[in-house]
């Protein structure tokens, strides 16, 4: 079979065709994926078999798997796969008030994943697992098309400055309580540069997340609104492609140069994506975005 793309939005992502996931190993396929990764941003592999395992070993391609929850695992208990889900223990789902679904509430919020961490995320491989009939479509926006395509007098206010990001400043945008929970205040505020920078084809993007919460040389007013004016740009439609999801969809993105977010749906209807994110490394330029402390 030969690989084929088509744009999911003119500006960034596609569509590949031609190739099964699960026949995707380090030597065969992979190159191919990474580079379409580099210049496109979102891939999406549509009506994919892909298992748990192989899943995780997709994700160790790009990288180291993330596990926030590493501390929190006694000794024996092994990596589970992140499920972003409304199913709870016992099979129902989540009231529309329940902690559960205000933290997923926190995800229709515009961002990028785990730049409160200390390493932060390159790529998101989400795969659709159980999906609804109405809303739940998952949506992404390229921060390097809309940087391209920025008004230089906005530029200026952001070129060259640090953001400073804190997992719990997005909770406590939807609930003060879910905020307090200790999953959420593990980790010091984390600071990086503004502008990444792709090592590989130098193109630039703003790293912009709903956890954002202080600009360099502003107060946390004036930070909150210049946040406020970047987010909207860059998520106008012309900048955001909607994915409506089907089983067994793949859908991937660069985390450097695309922010994402979930979208509402009925909550007594189940939803479960399964989510594993890798961590980037030197050779994916987090360089770009350190500052020294
Ligand atoms: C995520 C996320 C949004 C969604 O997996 O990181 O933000 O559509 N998902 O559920
Ligand atoms: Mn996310």
């Amino acid at each position: 079979m030969t690989i084929q793309t088509k744009p999911l939005n003119p500006h960034f992502g596609v569509e590949v065709t031609g190739i099964a996931l699960s026949d995707v190993t380090a030597e065969n396929l992979f190159p191919q994926i990474r580079a379409l990764f580099e210049e496109h941003s979102a891939l999406l592999f549509r009506a994919q078999d892909v298992s748990d395992e192989k899943h995780l070993e997709l994700a160790q391609l790009f990288g180291p798997i993330e596990d926030r929850q590493a501390d929190e695992r006694k000794p024996g208990e092994k990596f589970e796969i992140p499920k972003v889900s409304n199913v709870q223990e016992d099979g129902t789902t989540s009231g529309e008030m329940d902690l559960k679904t205000l933290n997923l509430k926190s995800n229709f919020l515009w961002h990028s994943d785990s730049t409160f961490l200390p390493v932060p995320s390159l790529v998101n491989i989400l795969i659709g697992r159980v999906v609804t009939t109405e809303g739940g479509a998952t949506e992404l926006a390229s921060t390097r098309a809309a940087w391209a395509m920025m008004p230089e007098d906005l530029k200026e206010k952001v070129r060259g400055r640090g953001i400073w990001h804190r997992y719990s400043h997005s909770r406590r945008k939807i609930s003060p309580e879910l905020a307090k929970l200790p999953m959420f205040n593990k980790w010091p505020d984390q600071h990086w540069n503004a502008i990444w920078e792709n090592p590989v084809n130098g193109r630039e993007a703003l790293y912009l997340a709903s956890h954002a919460f202080r600009i360099d040389g502003y107060d946390e007013a004036e930070s909150e609104a210049l946040l406020a004016d970047l987010t909207a740009f860059c998520t106008q439609p012309a900048f955001v492609y909607s994915h409506r999801w089907s089983v067994g969809d793949v859908l991937l993105w660069d985390q450097r140069a695309v922010m994402h977010r979930g979208t509402p749906w009925p909550y007594e209807q189940p939803r479960t994506l399964s989510s594993i994110c890798s961590s980037v490394t030197e050779a994916d330029g987090i360089d770009r975005i350190r500052i020294p402390a």
